[in-house]
């Protein structure tokens, strides 16, 4: 059968893939645990289920607008300038089916085939494979000195004169943590000065944790709005628990929004009437059910933080924020595939192999389900990979034996 060349090359998401081996696992009965989720155990914010209920029940959910409702892109405006303190116009924005579709689509919209796109490393799933959905390069960047924090001069070494675009995603996925305002200053600077595209992926920007507080770049752009190449990327569903509803958006300059909007205009046409109604709600809505979520991650952050350090020869670094912490299991498997599968196999614990994020030895465990998860779920691992493991193990009635060697 002839397939595309891009169609090849392009993998399956790694994450989506393992949510379905969960789901398959938990159907047979088996007592699995999820530490590989990228989605929280709260529901959607109340205003957001009773205005699509009733919107719903008047029976007429239409086409939308390509870019979005104007009462969707309202909210986008008014958020806006809560958390950005920028005034936008709705020209600025367009609305998406996920900030996963709004990043897809400004790609589509600035990158041409054989440009390369830029981001630090580890870096979230989608972004090489996105660059090579339009043909083009994608360029990850290792810091030099090891750590997860990228410098000006990292991004510099691998800048050439076919780089179109730059990612940065902070707090970021799959690390937790936060680039320091000054490499966010100088990427702003840097690309401005270069005329390259720098993209924020702002989807975590609220799940900061320690009174941290979101770095800006719009405070650093010196060029005026329509000049501007700085593209943020926000969404309803990581910080309102909302990642059913499949609602992004873009804030960019009006003639990258135009196009954006043509190609979506033809992709998907608009997102759903109904769930650009809940996301809107959400918005406008009283905002504590993100304090209370982000109140939670906190505390289940410090719960994993706790429990991974009773675990001797792995290596964390502190999330400021997000859901995730990557941890280091070089000391005990380098190959982070393998260990991910081992994990899945003998205690049923499910964790991100490094390897998708484009680090190997590292798994990246979710801190957005229950304490009792998170604890039950490194009791395991520990138990499966520390060789001072007691030789048997108890999940409820069930009694495991290692039959292993570590
Ligand atoms: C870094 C990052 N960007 C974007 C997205 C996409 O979010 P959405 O659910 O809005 O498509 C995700 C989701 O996991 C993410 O982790």
């Amino acid at each position: 059968m002839s397939i595309s060349l891009i169609g090849k090359s392009i993998s399956e998401s790694a994450t989506l893939k393992l949510n379905e081996t969960f789901a398959i696992l938990k159907a047979k009965g088996e007592p699995v645990i999820h530490l590989g989720g990228g989605e929280p155990k709260s529901k959607a914010p109340i205003e957001a289920v009773t205005t699509a209920a009733s919107f719903l029940d008047g029976g007429e959910v239409r086409y939308t607008p390509s870019d979005g409702t104007r009462e969707m892109k309202q909210a986008v405006i008014r958020y806006t300038e809560e958390h950005y303190g920028r005034k936008v116009n709705p020209n600025n924005v367009i609305v998406s089916n996920g900030a996963k579709q709004s990043i897809m689509v400004a790609l589509q919209a600035i990158l041409d085939p054989q440009d390369e796109l830029l981001f630090p490393a580890p870096y979230w799933v989608s972004y090489p494979e996105m660059a090579k959905l339009i043909g083009a390069i994608p360029v990850p960047v290792y810091p030099e000195d090891g750590s997860f924090y990228p410098t000006l001069k990292d991004i510099e070494q691998n800048v050439t004169s076919n780089t179109k675009a730059i990612i940065i995603n902070s707090p970021n996925n799959p690390t937790g943590v936060q680039y320091s305002e000054d490499f966010v200053k100088e990427m702003v600077q840097f690309t401005e000065k270069k005329g390259i595209y720098l993209i924020l992926d702002d989807i975590y920007h609220r799940l900061l944790f320690d009174g941290k507080k979101p770095v800006i770049a719009y405070d650093y752009v010196k060029k005026s709005e329509e000049n501007s190449k700085i593209i943020v990327i926000n969404g309803v569903s990581k910080s309102y628990a909302m990642t059913g509803f499949r609602i992004g958006w873009t804030i960019a300059n009006k003639k990258i929004v135009k196009v954006m909007t043509n190609i979506q205009s033809h992709q998907t046409a608009g997102p759903s009437a109904l769930l650009q109604k809940a996301a809107a709600a959400a918005m406008n809505g009283i905002q504590s059910s993100v304090e209370n979520l982000k109140t939670t991650l906190e505390n289940n952050r410090n719960v994993m933080l706790q429990q991974l350090k009773a675990f001797d020869g792995v290596h964390v670094v502190k999330p400021a924020g997000t859901y995730y912490v990557f941890v280091d299991f070089s000391n005990f498997e380098k190959d982070s595939r393998k260990l991910s599968a081992f994990l899945l196999d003998k205690v049923r614990v499910l964790a991100v192999p490094g390897k998708e994020f484009g680090l190997e030895g590292y798994l990246r465990i979710s801190y957005c389900g229950s304490i009792k998860d998170i604890i039950e779920g490194i009791r395991r691992i520990k138990w499966a990979i520390d060789p001072n493991s007691p030789n048997e193990l108890y999940i409820g009635e069930r009694k495991l034996v290692r039959d292993w060697v570590s």
